[in-house]
């Protein structure tokens, strides 16, 4: 058992900068739309692609931090919640508003990751960012899933180093030069970034996180310390990440968004060496590959199961049937489609922009059933509206494999 009394670093650090920023009026937020990217009912296919939605589930947040507890309590009152922190502030403020909202689906309490004591409890099981700050990462990612029922599923987020190494760095220069996560330690901090080259790999990182809509690391004191004063963390790689997960006994279903680790970068000639090699590439090479040449993200989130059955669930394009139900992911319409014009419009999410042509808006528009279906709608459309089109199976197929690839996509084998 784990001594909560033997101030570590990472508590402390969470003591004095509780993460995130608190936010005290949920209910509002999540009314204008505020959303968290473990919500269940915007990943389930992802989650649990074999099982049609519920959303009384049984759900452990692990590593809660302020707001995840609150968010989710709020969001599925059919599910129970069970949260654990090692912030005594942090799960002050979820008491307070566990008071405030008169919450009745969340239990709290102070406790280790490595020393929950739950056996096969909990459909859903959610850790983001967390891991990588504990003492033993594997004893943590080992427990969890322990906790975790045989058909139940693991959100988790850890840091990716691709995009985090420039941190590293300046933790370093920053431990150089006694630096302190107070007022003091965190101008100078600043300052120093405002002074080091503007190729610094840091800046990479900088520039990525500040162009999110995420949580806007930098602009509060907890998110700069979290950031460039932690007091542990670790950054994995993709083949560290494997490890970590095979060690832990887990099976690895899929990320949360495929765009960063399988997102088609180049058009390879269709004959030849190049193309024969990357088509080669098994899932977590694939992913290394993706982030090698375009290192754009310093985190991975991603799904785990118990179950080797539903290890890289659709990666490979043979798993996918005409059965099989294709759904759109994520992107939305962000300008209209007329396809008596010709025009098929845009989808996209935060910034993400994707000009669809009108046969891809056409099939795009028709998603959400089976893809039997979704071929039969298209090409009934293809022939309405005078579109030289005709998709067998395999195309189609492989049209949607790709949007799977890109992120825009999910399968799942029930409505
Ligand atoms: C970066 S915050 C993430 C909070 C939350 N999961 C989220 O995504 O908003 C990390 C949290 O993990 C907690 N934590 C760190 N080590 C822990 C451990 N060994 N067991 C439980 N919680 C831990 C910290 O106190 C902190 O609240």
């Amino acid at each position: 058992m784990t001594n909560l009394n033997d101030r570590d670093g990472i508590e402390s650090q969470y003591m004095q900068y509780p993460y995130p920023a608190p936010i005290s009026n949920m209910r509002e937020r999540i009314q204008l739309g505020y959303q968290q990217g473990s919500s269940p009912d915007l990943i389930w296919n992802k989650l649990f692609p074999e099982k049609p939605y519920k959303d009384n589930l049984n759900v452990l947040i692990a590593g809660c931090g302020t707001n995840q507890a609150i968010y989710h309590a709020l969001m599925f009152p059919n599910s129970q919640h069970y949260a654990i922190d090692v912030s005594d502030k942090s799960l002050r403020h979820v008491a307070n508003m566990i008071k405030a909202y008169d919450i009745k689906n969340l239990e709290i309490e102070k406790k280790d990751i490595v020393d929950l004591t739950h056996d096969n409890e909990f459909d859903y099981v959610i850790s983001t960012g967390v891991i990588h700050h504990t003492k033993k990462p594997q004893e943590s990612l080992s427990k969890l899933l322990q906790t975790s029922k045989n058909d139940g599923a693991l959100f988790i987020m850890v840091y990716a180093s691709y995009l985090r190494i420039g941190v590293y760095y300046l933790q370093d220069a920053f431990r150089y030069l006694d630096l302190k996560p107070d007022k003091k330690g965190i101008e100078a901090a600043k300052k120093l970034i405002e002074l080091s080259p503007k190729n610094h790999y840091a800046h990479n990182y900088i520039k990525a996180i500040t162009n999110t809509t995420g949580t806007k690391d930098l602009s509060f004191d907890a998110g700069f310390v979290d950031t460039f004063f932690n007091a542990r963390d670790k950054a994995y790689d993709i083949f560290e990440l494997k490890e970590l997960i095979d060690n832990a006994g887990a099976y690895f279903q899929c990320w949360d968004d495929n765009a960063w680790f399988y997102r088609s970068l180049f058009n390879f000639p269709k004959t030849g060496g190049l193309i024969q090699s990357f088509n080669a590439l098994d899932p977590w090479q694939l992913a290394d590959f993706t982030q090698k040449m375009s290192p754009n993200t310093g985190k991975f989130a991603f799904i785990l199961r118990k179950q080797k059955e539903y290890e890289h669930r659709f990666f490979n394009i043979l798993d996918v049937l005409p059965t099989t139900y294709a759904h759109a992911y994520r992107l939305t319409d962000v300008e209209p489609s007329d396809i008596a014009s010709n025009c098929g419009g845009v989808i996209g999410y935060n910034k993400l922009r994707v000009k669809l042509n009108v046969i891809e808006r056409i099939i795009w528009d028709n998603l959400g059933g089976e893809i039997l279906d979704v071929q039969g709608k298209s090409n009934e459309l293809f022939l309405k509206h005078g579109i030289d089109k005709n998709l067998s199976f395999e195309s189609l197929r492989e049209i949607l494999h790709a949007y799977w690839k890109n992120g825009y996509v999910t399968f799942s084998d029930v409505p």
